[in-house]
Parts: structure tokens; sequence; C-alpha cells
């Protein structure tokens, strides 16, 4: 359904909302696409890493910022419950997912999920196959709104988040570059992929900020949309290292930042298992 230039949230999964505010120009213009586990990153790998990093950490500070309907921050909750548990998980929880869409926040606390088969089938991959644990499937199904300007629609299944899960995330409405001041200063686990383009005028100062936020004990993840945008990949580093191991995640270990080669180099797709 389309009102006014928005694509409304009746067949709600925010893969489908597309924003556009009056007065169109690149910066006031959003699309809030996600899936669970979404591409440009080795989860798997990735989280083993974290793991063995933080094994001695007391308490984890995880983020998802332009988080979207949710569905990156229980990816994060999950991996990290099915590799260590949810008592030995605890200390990485609850992870704060920010996104300053007002809809796709409120609809995010309702506590249910749309799934596409594509969702279901990438849950199970990443969990070893432990989707009901996270998620109780209803017998509502229905067609998606229409991706932007495409014609494709998929077939969605209504689930209701479990507590194991829901309990893991809190959704905070609030725009990035305000509230990256309340990040605390260490230990911190920060996703903020595939929103940089719509930063736009704002992401040189918003890099700035999060640098602040990025101790040597801390990664900043961004996404596959956001390579040529992202400011650290581009002009300057502000204190920024591209990991050594993992494209899309930069860190502070004081690595030699110009490494051209990756700047504009393969998505990152999948890990084979
Ligand atoms: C393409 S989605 C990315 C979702 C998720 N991070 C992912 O990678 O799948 C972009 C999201 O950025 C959010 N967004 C854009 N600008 C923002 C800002 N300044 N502050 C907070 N959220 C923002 C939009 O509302 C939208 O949900």
């Amino acid at each position: 359904m389309r009102i006014n230039n928005q694509y409304n949230t009746i067949n709600f999964k925010t893969s489908y909302r597309k924003v556009i505010k009056p007065g169109y120009i690149l910066g006031d213009c959003y699309e809030a696409s996600t899936y669970f586990f979404v591409k440009g990153l080795q989860w798997n790998k990735f989280f083993n890493h974290i793991i063995e990093k933080y094994r001695n950490t007391p308490k984890v500070n995880v983020f998802s910022l332009a988080a979207s309907d949710g569905s990156e921050a229980y990816s994060i909750a999950m991996i990290l419950i099915s590799k260590l548990g949810v008592e030995g998980a605890k200390k990485y929880f609850p992870i704060t997912a920010v996104d300053f869409d007002k809809t796709i926040t409120r609809n995010a606390r309702k506590g249910f999920m749309n799934l596409s088969a594509k969702d279901e089938s990438r849950i199970n991959k990443y969990t070893g196959n432990q989707l009901n644990k996270f998620f109780e499937r209803t017998s509502q199904t229905f067609l998606s709104d229409k991706i932007g300007s495409s014609e494709n629609q998929e077939l969605l299944t209504k689930f209701k988040t479990k507590p194991v899960l829901q309990d893991k995330v809190i959704f905070i409405t609030e725009d990035v570059n305000t509230y990256v001041e309340k990040i605390p200063d260490k230990n911190n686990l920060i996703f903020c992929r595939n929103c940089w383009p719509y930063l736009w005028k704002t992401s040189d100062i918003f890099a700035q900020n999060l640098s602040k936020k990025i101790d040597k004990n801390s990664f900043l993840v961004i996404g596959n949309f956001d390579n040529l945008c992202c400011p650290m990949n581009i002009k300057h580093c502000y204190g920024f290292s591209m990991n050594k191991d993992f494209k899309n995640v930069f860190d502070k270990s004081g690595n030699n930042y110009c490494d051209k080669m990756r700047i504009f180099s393969d998505k990152i797709d999948d890990e084979l298992f």
C-alpha cells in the first residue's frame, strides 16, 4: 500500500519500505531493505573471532545502528546463542537496535517478524537448524508490498518472536547522528551497515564521532552497499584501520589504513559450510 510516496506497513517487512521525503534529494530518501544474516560479512568466521577476542572481557556493548526491523540485531543474537548458549552469550546482551524510522521501530517492538523463505533458510543455515527455537510460525501468510519501484513480491509468513530472542534486543527510535554520543567509550561491537549513502551530508562528522567510540577492543562493521559512501573507505581514516582478516570491518589496530586494493574489491558473499 502506497501513501504519499511512502510504502505503508500493512504487509510489514521493512525490506519493502521505501521512504521519499518531499523535495527528494539523495539525503532525503532511504530504503529499509533488510533480511536475516545480510551478506557482506563472513558471519560464522567473524563471530568465532569475536568470541575469542572477548573471551576475558566481562561486558561487550553490541549495537545495530540503522537497524531497520531488527533482522540484523536478531541475527547477531541468534548466532551468539547458537555458539555460546543463552547463558554463555549473556555479556553481549541486550543488543541495542537504533533506527530513526518510527514506523519500523514501532512495529519491531511488537514481537512479530514476517519472514520470506529466504529468511527461513538463512536462519537455519547460520543457527544449525534452530529456527523453531527462536520463532513460532503462525498460520498467516501474505504477499509482501512491492520492493521500491520493482514489481517483485514475495510470500511472507508471520512468525512470533519467542522471548528467548525478543528479550535480547531493545529498539530505540533515534537518528544515529545523535545516538552516537550515547555509545560507551570501549568494548563496542558496532554494526552500522547499508545506511552510509543515506547519511550523505552527515557521514563525515558521523564517522568522526563514531571513531571516538572505537577503542582497541572495539569493532565497526559496515555493509557491501556502503563501500563507495563510507568515508573511511574513500578519503579519510578518522583513526580507523581496515581489519586485516575481515572485509567491511574496521578497528583501531593501527594496521596500514591505505589498502586500496580492498576499497573497490569484490562484494563478500556467503561462507560455504
Ligand atoms: C538499507 S536499511 C539497512 C538495515 C540493516 N542495517 C542491514 O544492513 O540490513 C537502511 C536503514 O537505515 C535507516 N536510516 C537511514 N538514515 C538513518 C539515520 N540518520 N539514523 C537512523 N537510521 C537511519 C533507515 O531507516 C533504514 O531502516
